[in-house]
């Protein structure tokens, strides 16, 4: 059903930080040091290979100076087949705004290694800058930039909003910190996490989210996996798994809606969002366009276009 979208034009959101950005460009790259690098999936069966990578920024600009939510850019050395310098690749910042050594100087990634057989002629393609950043040894120095974006952040007053963070895989990596900032605050607001991954092997910093949801009892822990057990779940379908907690949150005025992960996963979110939703709540998170016709039928370029998501939910999708 469509929302009205004129109330939702004028809705401006949460007031977010102003950030620094772009403080290293390409041109003039920081370096950093790798302090750490370690699996970060749950079991060592994982099917993919993720990495937590820890980087010394001291002396760079970004060095107390990144927010949680924010990402920053790596450059991989070397060429590319054109014999053009490798561009550099984002990353999003793991770590709480004061870093992983408690005062801005150490950031975390959560690295995917890109493996897969090359779409043309089924050789092995290994993508560039994931398995640079995950052969890394502690001691290595790597150039960074950054850091980047300046919406994909937590409000400036965060005791006045409710969060639900989605992310698929590697899509954690921000809403780690983010909630680890949220905890920190002592905010008392309701922070909930759907994580999404294929096998709970894979599931990333299970052990540390766990914990978390142990000492918090206002921050909630779920979990979507999609290739074991029954049947297929993916992160939409806790909206309905757990509608009684989730579907009151997600109507509640309060609540931010952030997402995180695999490109596409903002659809399934949009049409859960809209068949459980009173359709004059969903407007405050999701203007859909009356052109925008039956949700079965709905695709990535229609959003922002015919469905526009508001200033209360926070997308990035890569
Ligand atoms: P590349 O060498 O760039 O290869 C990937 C590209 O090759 C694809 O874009 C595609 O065009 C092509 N390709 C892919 N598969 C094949 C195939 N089978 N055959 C032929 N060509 C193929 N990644 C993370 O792991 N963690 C993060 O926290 C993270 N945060 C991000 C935040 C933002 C804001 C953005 C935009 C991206 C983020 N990424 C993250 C993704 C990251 O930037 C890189 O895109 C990813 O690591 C792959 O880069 P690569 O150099 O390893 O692969
Ligand atoms: P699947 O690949 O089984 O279909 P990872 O990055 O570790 O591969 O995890 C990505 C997770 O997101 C997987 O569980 C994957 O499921 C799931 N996923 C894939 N497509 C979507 C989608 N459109 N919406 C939500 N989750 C998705």
């Amino acid at each position: 059903m469509p929302t009205d979208t004129k109330t939702e034009k004028r809705d401006p959101g949460p007031d977010l930080p102003v950030v620094k950005m772009h403080l290293h460009n390409p041109k003039a790259p920081g370096t950093a040091r790798v302090v750490k690098s370690e699996i970060c999936t749950a079991g060592r069966r994982a099917a993919g290979f993720v990495r937590h990578v820890e980087l010394d920024v001291s002396g760079t600009e970004l060095a107390g100076r990144f927010r949680a939510g924010q990402s920053f850019g790596v450059i991989p050395p070397g060429q590319d087949e054109r014999g053009r310098p490798h561009q550099l690749r984002l990353y999003s910042i793991a770590s709480p705004t004061k870093g992983e050594d408690g005062s801005g100087n150490v950031l975390a990634t959560t690295v995917k290694r890109t493996i897969d057989e090359h779409w043309d002629d089924h050789s092995l393609f290994t993508g560039v800058c994931s398995n640079y950043l995950c052969d890394l040894k502690e001691g290595d120095e790597v150039l960074v930039t950054g850091p980047n974006g300046k919406r994909f952040l937590l409000p400036e007053r965060p005791d006045e909003h409710d969060y639900l963070f989605f992310a698929t895989g590697t899509g954690i990596a921000p809403f780690r910190g983010m909630i680890q900032d949220l905890l920190d605050a002592g905010v008392t607001s309701r922070v909930v996490l759907v994580m999404g991954s294929p096998y709970s092997s894979d599931l990333l910093y299970h052990d540390e989210l766990t914990a978390l949801a142990e000492k918090h009892p206002s921050f909630t822990y779920l979990t979507a996996i999609s290739r074991e057990g029954e049947g297929k779940v993916y992160v939409q379908d806790r909206i309905g798994t757990h509608a009684e907690t989730l579907v009151p949150l997600l109507e509640d005025k309060r609540s931010l809606v952030y997402v995180c992960g695999i490109a596409g996963m903002e659809l399934g979110i949009f049409r859960e969002l809209h068949a459980r939703l009173d359709p004059g709540r969903l407007g405050r998170l999701l203007a859909v366009d009356q052109e925008a016709g039956d949700p079965t039928g709905w695709n990535r370029k229609m959003v922002n276009r015919q469905l526009k998501p508001t200033r209360r939910m926070f997308l990035e999708v890569y």
